[in-house]
C-alpha cells in the first residue's frame, strides 16, 4: 500500500498521502486552484461538489437561485477532466465529490476521467432539491441505492469515497461495513455533533479508511479523531492556510516523536479494535474479552494470531516482560520500566517500537476482517 520510510504510511492511488489532512468539499468554492493553493499542508483534497446528471444540475439551479454558492458548468464532464488535470498535476491526492441521481451517471464519469482521481459519493447534501433529486442524503435513507453507486463505480476500477452526515442513517457502524463490502475504500464522515465514539464505531465494524470531518481545527480534537480509529482528518469551513499549516505541524512533529500517528488508546482506557495489538495475555475479566466475543475470535484463536504475526520480528522477544513477548506489552504512554529496559537492551527507540504495534495491528486486523474479493485501496 506504501512505501517504506513514509512518516504516515498512508498511500492512495498510487500516491503517497504526505500528511492525513484532507481539504473537504465546498459546493462553488473548492476546486482545483483552491486546493492547489493549499498543497503545501495537506494531503488530499476533494474538489466540488459537482452535479453530473439533469436532475441534480437542476437541483443546483435551484439552490444557486436561493442564494447557495455552486458549480454550474456548461459541460461538467469537460469541466472535471479539466480539473481533474490540474488535480493530477498537484502533489495532492485528488477527489472529485459527485452529486448523482443514477449509478450510471457516476460509472459514465468515471468511464470518461479514468483513475486519475478518487470519486466521492456525495450522500451528505440535505438541501431539499438535492435530496427530491435522489442524491445527497437521499441515499442515506435509500441505503441499496447508495451500494448500487458504489458498485457502478469499483466496476469502473477506480477509487470510491462516500462522504456522510453521520446520524442519518439507520445505523452507521452497519451502513460503513456494508459500504466497505460493497468496495468503498473511504468513508469520509461529517460528524456534525457526534464525538470520537461515532468513529470508534465505525472502526469496530470495518478497516475501511476512515475521514473524520467537521470541526477539526485544533490539534486536540484531531488526535481524539486519530486515537479512536479515524486515518485522516478533513476541514472545509476552516481550511485556511494558517490553520492547515499548523495542524500540519503538530500532527508531524507528534508521528516523528512517537511513530504511529493515529495509534489507537489501550483497550481499557476507551481504545478501537486496534488497540488488540497492545493488549496482555487473556488472564483477566477486562475489556479483552468481549471485544474478542464481538470480534468473533475465541481466547485461542487471539493468542496464536499475536504469537504467530510477531515470529521472526523484534516483538517476539521480550523475557523480562510481564508474559515473556513484547507482543503484549502495553503502549508507550502507559509508563512501565520493565519494558523501557527490554527496549532499550534490543536497541529498539520507542517510536521503532510504536511501529512495529502498528504492522502487528495491521495482522490483526487482516484477521479480523479478511479482505474483500478484488478491491483494495493502493
Ligand atoms: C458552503 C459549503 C458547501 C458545501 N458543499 C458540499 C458539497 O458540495 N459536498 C459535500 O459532500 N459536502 C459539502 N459541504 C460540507 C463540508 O464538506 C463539510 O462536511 C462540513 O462543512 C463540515 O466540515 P467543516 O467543519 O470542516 O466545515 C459544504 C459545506 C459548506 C460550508
Ligand atoms: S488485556 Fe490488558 S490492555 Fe487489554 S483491556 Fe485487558 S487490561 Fe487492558
Ligand atoms: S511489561 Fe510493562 S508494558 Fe509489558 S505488559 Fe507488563 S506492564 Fe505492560
Amino acid at each position: 500500500m506504501s512505501s517504506p520510510g513514509d512518516l504516515f504510511d498512508l498511500a492512495l492511488n498510487g500516491h503517497r498521502v504526505k500528511t492525513p489532512i484532507a481539504i473537504a468539499s465546498m459546493a462553488g468554492t473548492v476546486d482545483a486552484a483552491y486546493v492547489a493553493a493549499r498543497a503545501g499542508h495537506v494531503g488530499m483534497g476533494f474538489i466540488g461538489g459537482y452535479s453530473i446528471d439533469p436532475p441534480t444540475i437542476e437541483a443546483s439551479r435551484r439552490m444557486a437561485e436561493a442564494g447557495r454558492c455552486e458549480f454550474l458548468p456548461g459541460d461538467p464532464v469537460a469541466e472535471l477532466r479539466q480539473q481533474a488535470d490540474l488535480l493530477a498535476a498537484s502533489p495532492v491526492v485528488g477527489g472529485i465529490n459527485l452529486r448523482a441521481s443514477t449509478p450510471e451517471a457516476l460509472s459514465g464519469v468515471a468511464r470518461s476521467l479514468g483513475d486519475r482521481v478518487i470519486y466521492e459519493i456525495d450522500a451528505h447534501c440535505r438541501q431539499a432539491p438535492m435530496v427530491e433529486a435522489g442524491s445527497g442524503e437521499f441515499l442515506l435513507h435509500h441505503p441499496d441505492r447508495l451500494v448500487e453507486m458504489v458498485c457502478a463505480l469499483k466496476s469502473e476500477g477506480v477509487l470510491v469515497s462516500v462522504k456522510i452526515r453521520a446520524g442519518v442513517s439507520e445505523n452507521d457502524p452497519k451502513l460503513a461495513r456494508r459500504l466497505w463490502e460493497a468496495g468503498a475504500d473511504l468513508l469520509h464522515v461529517d460528524l456534525m455533533d457526534a464525538g470520537y465514539a461515532k468513529i470508534r464505531q465505525i472502526r469496530n465494524a470495518s478497516p475501511i479508511l476512515v475521514i473524520a470531518n467537521n470541526s477539526m481545527q485544533s490539534f486536540d480534537r484531531v488526535m481524539e479523531m486519530f486515537s479512536h480509529g479515524a486515518d485522516l482528518v478533513s476541514l472545509a469551513r476552516r481550511s485556511d492556510i494558517q490553520t492547515l499549516a499548523g495542524l500540519d505541524a503538530a500532527i508531524t512533529r507528534y508521528a516523528n516523536e512517537f511513530g504511529w500517528y493515529n495509534a489507537p488508546k489501550q483497550l481499557c482506557r476507551g481504545g478501537d479494535v486496534r488497540a488488540l495489538t497492545f493488549c496482555c495475555l487473556p488472564v483477566k475479566d477486562c475489556p479483552l474479552l468481549p471485544m474478542l466475543s464481538k470480534v468473533g475470535l475465541s481466547q485461542e484463536e487471539y493468542v496464536s494470531l499475536k504469537r504467530e504475526a510477531v515470529k521472526g520480528t523484534a516483538l517476539e522477544d521480550g523475557p523480562y516482560t510481564c508474559f515473556g513477548s513484547l507482543a503484549w506489552c502495553c503502549k508507550v504512554s502507559s509508563p512501565c520500566l520493565l519494558r523501557d529496559a527490554t527496549l532499550e537492551q534490543m536497541g529498539i527507540s520507542k517510536k521503532e517500537y510504536m511501529q512495529k504495534k502498528r504492522e502487528l495491528s495491521r495482522a490483526i486486523m487482516e484477521r479480523v476482517f479478511p479482505s474483500r474479493d478484488g478491491h483494495d485501496a493502493g
